[in-house]
């Protein structure tokens, strides 16, 4: 016999049905409970409300699991590319070598931007987020492309739109960087594979020839497969929302990258960063201080905490043990490395952190890492962007295949009931 949930509400009992998962997790569906109670449910913050199905990731946040259609995210970050992993998310399965070829060989083919699209650089005031560039040029690429703009034109079409984007993200985020430098942008090259070709726009220079440093190309691989999914997180959330009025894939795409700017979310790692730097060179050092402030909740931890993860952050866990290994590698001998560690230490043996089961995140490593490869701060969330991008686009096929309902909460309305409408001098 199939589960029911039993709700009483003003002595009439409703029967609600139990959905199961594939990894066991049930959940009430109280898709009908408005048309036939007229109550609605109310969970501000969708703290413990499941939007959807999805086949995609798997997190059970309470034994730090993170699965990518059922594979171990260990797994994948030491053994998989990034493209790879692209392929996975969006087709549901590993690539054979064919398979890989041919992914890989569709993203080489669709690099290149538009000549007016690298105009628009040429606007942003000096010092411009490279957040609010990468939106406005997720925007504009919508403009080059009317064909794509209707979601519901074929399968190909689709498949088409999302190549190009997967495509040309890479290039439009290394754009941002050299812009902002004031540099010469370089343009793709064929010969390089998807990573190393982010690598060369990013770091490479017109006066020389580039060479990959392996152990950055592999750093990158590894950070870029960390950030790949994480099921209904805010900006996917956000993305799937937008999608469900049927809205096009750049237009869904952009939703997300705003979404993910904000602090408590991807913007975090620039945070994380900064306030490592503010404790160096404000704070002299004092951890202890830092901690007291963020009991007193004078400020915020950034890079710790997670809505989901209350154990530990297994994305922060196998970043923490890449940092130690990468800066070795480099060369890199960064200070902030130590205070990151001493502030984790100081944290995790406070009762405030303990009681409310705040770990460091994923952000909480990412930054010093994306620091030690060159990259300047304000790139860093550009950077977790660029690694979501295949969650998102395939959170958002994912949605469009199940025809799913446009996305419309409801809520409680808590403002003044209805009143006469007073004429000017009657107003106060
Ligand atoms: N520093 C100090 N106190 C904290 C922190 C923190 N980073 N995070 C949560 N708390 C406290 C919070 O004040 C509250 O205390 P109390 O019970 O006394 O009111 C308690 O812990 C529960 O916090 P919450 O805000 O209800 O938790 P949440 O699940 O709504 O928020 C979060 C999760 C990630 C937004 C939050 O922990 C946070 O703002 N962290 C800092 C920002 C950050 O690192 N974000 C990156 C998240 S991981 C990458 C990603 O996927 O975006």
């Amino acid at each position: 016999m199939s589960d029911k949930a039993i709700i009483n509400l003003e002595g009439k009992s409703y029967e609600l049905p139990v959905i199961t998962g594939t990894e066991n997790e049930k959940a009430v569906d109280i898709s009908k409970l408005r048309a036939q109670s007229s109550y609605v449910t109310f969970d501000e913050g969708y703290k413990n409300t499941g939007a959807t199905t999805s086949g995609i990731t798997f997190l059970d946040g309470e034994k730090g699991i993170l699965r990518y259609r059922g594979y171990n995210i260990e797994d994948l970050a030491e053994k998989a590319s990034f493209t790879e992993v692209m392929y996975l998310l969006l087709n549901g399965e590993l690539p054979t070598t064919d398979q890989l070829g041919t992914f890989e060989n569709n993203l080489t083919q669709h690099t290149l931007v538009h000549e007016n699209l690298v105009k628009v650089f040429e606007v942003f005031p000096t010092g411009s987020h490279p957040m609010g560039q990468l939106m406005t040029m997720m925007a504009s690429l919508s403009s080059f492309y009317p064909d794509s703009l209707n979601p519901n034109k074929s399968p190909e079409a689709t498949n088409l739109t999302i190549i190009r984007l997967l495509a040309k993200m890479p290039t439009l985020a290394a754009m941002i960087q050299k812009k902002g430098k004031g540099h010469p942008v370089l343009y793709p090259q064929n010969k390089y594979d998807y990573v190393t070709n982010f690598l060369y726009m990013t770091f490479g220079n017109v006066t020389e020839e580039y060479h990959a440093d392996p152990v950055v190309v592999d750093a990158m691989n590894k950070l870029l497969i960390l950030h790949a999914d994480h099921e209904q997180n805010c900006s996917t959330s956000t993305v799937r929302m937008v999608g469900s009025s049927h809205a096009n894939l750049y237009a869904s795409i952009g939703a997300g990258i705003a979404a993910l700017w904000g602090p408590r979310h991807g913007g975090a790692n620039q945070e994380v960063l900064e306030m490592l730097e503010y404790i160096r060179d404000k704070d002299n050092g004092d951890v202890k201080k830092v901690v007291a402030e963020a009991k007193d909740k004078k400020r915020l931890l950034f890079g710790f905490g997670h809505r989901v993860y209350k154990n530990f952050d297994p994305r922060a866990n196998i970043l923490k043990k890449a940092c130690d290994n990468i800066l070795a590698k480099l060369g890199v001998n960064d200070p902030l490395l130590a205070i990151a560690k001493e502030l984790e230490q100081a944290a995790l043996s406070d009762p405030y952190f303990i009681e409310r089961k705040l770990y460091p995140n994923v952000d909480f490593y990412s930054g010093i890492i994306y620091k030690a490869l060159g990259f300047p701060t304000p790139m860093f969330t550009v950077l977790f962007a660029l690694g979501r991008l295949p969650g998102w686009i395939s959170q958002w096929k994912e949605l469009r295949e199940n025809n799913e309902d446009i996305g419309r909460p409801r809520q409680i309305y808590t403002g003044p009931v209805q009143r006469p409408f007073p004429d000017m001098k009657g107003r106060k």
